[in-house]
């Protein structure tokens, strides 16, 4: 079956590129806020950030299939000090903007790779009352939806589509898909990873959740795409996808990622388009150097 496949270098705060009602699942992971080893001081402040996602919000409430899904991946964010409710703000933001609040879903990581810090040893230091900081090894997958879906739909659709979107009961029992928490082996931000300095999820998220809300042959959106990790899943589900991306220095990772012949225009699965807009930045070399320079100083409390 082929897919065809969007990557648009610019800021999703406006998909111009994408009709009304025309995705059936958007899955990503916004900027960690001002997070010290990804995004240092990418926002003048919390309001700023804030601000983004309000406009982004609308364009999904815009592009988004009646009844369809979108889902977020991220995590208050502790930054020179100070906890940012990222989550419910989040939250606030997309109910405001007309969604309907569905399910949190928490992503555990494993005990053993906390990535900012043992916050917890402040307590081995100092063991007494008001030095608790606790390790964080969760994110939340915050899950809304547009309306109701109708599932007269389902009745509508090719028995081929259906058979082939079936949901594996193996794979949703062994693995516990049906929990509300999902536990998950993060991406290493490894030297040598692809990855590096992006913040990516691992492909075992967006891989549930596109088999959890989408049909073969829809289109999955995702407006952070960062490495492109949700145009690699779509793409091995046959599903369609559209990404933004706002740093055109990750163009070469993304293609990477998702196998990309330049001579075909093609990965081993479908068609891609890649489109450049002028509002494209050049981000991640200023925001890694900034990351090399604050590791001495982070403050973790
Ligand atoms: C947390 S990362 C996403 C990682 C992705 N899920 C992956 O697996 O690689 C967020 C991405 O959003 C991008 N970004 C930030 N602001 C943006 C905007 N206004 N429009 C489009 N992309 C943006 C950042 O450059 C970053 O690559």
């Amino acid at each position: 079956m082929s897919t065809w496949h969007k990557i648009i270098f610019g800021n999703c705060r406006d998909m111009y590129e994408i009709p009304d009602e025309s995705i059936h699942l958007v899955v990503t992971s916004p900027p960690y806020y001002n997070a010290p080893f990804d995004y240092p001081d990418l926002y003048k402040s919390y309001e700023e950030f804030l601000e983004l996602i309000r406009a982004f919000a609308k364009e999904l409430y815009r592009v988004l299939a009646p009844g369809r899904i979108a889902a977020f991946v991220t995590d208050d964010m502790l930054v020179k000090g100070e906890k940012y409710p990222v989550v419910s703000d989040i939250t606030r933001i997309m109910i405001e903007t007309g969604f309907r609040y569905r399910d949190r879903i928490v992503w555990e990581k494993p005990e053993g790779y906390i990535r900012i810090s043992r916050r917890s040893g402040v307590v081995l230091q100092h063991p007494y009352p008001m030095y608790f900081y606790p390790d964080n090894i969760q994110e939340s997958i915050i899950i809304f939806q547009k309306g109701k879906f109708d599932y007269a739909y389902i009745k509508t659709l090719d028995p081929k589509i259906l058979e082939a979107s079936k949901i594996d009961l193996k794979k949703y029992s062994s693995e516990k898909w049906y929990l509300a928490i999902w536990r998950i082996t993060n991406v290493l931000p490894l030297e040598n990873r692809l990855e590096k300095g992006i913040a990516a999820f691992p492909e075992e998220i967006p891989r549930r959740l596109i088999k959890l809300f989408t049909f073969v042959e829809e289109t999955v959106l995702d407006p952070f795409l960062g490495s492109g990790t949700t145009t690699k899943v779509a793409k091995e589900l046959e599903r369609n996808s559209v990404g933004y991306e706002i740093d055109l220095e990750l163009k070469d990772v993304i293609l990477k990622k998702i196998n990309y012949n330049q001579a075909t225009l093609t990965n081993s699965t479908g068609k891609v388009e890649i489109i450049e807009r002028p509002d494209a930045k050049r981000l991640r070399t200023h925001l890694q150097e900034k990351v090399k320079n604050q590791r001495s100083v982070v403050d973790y409390t």
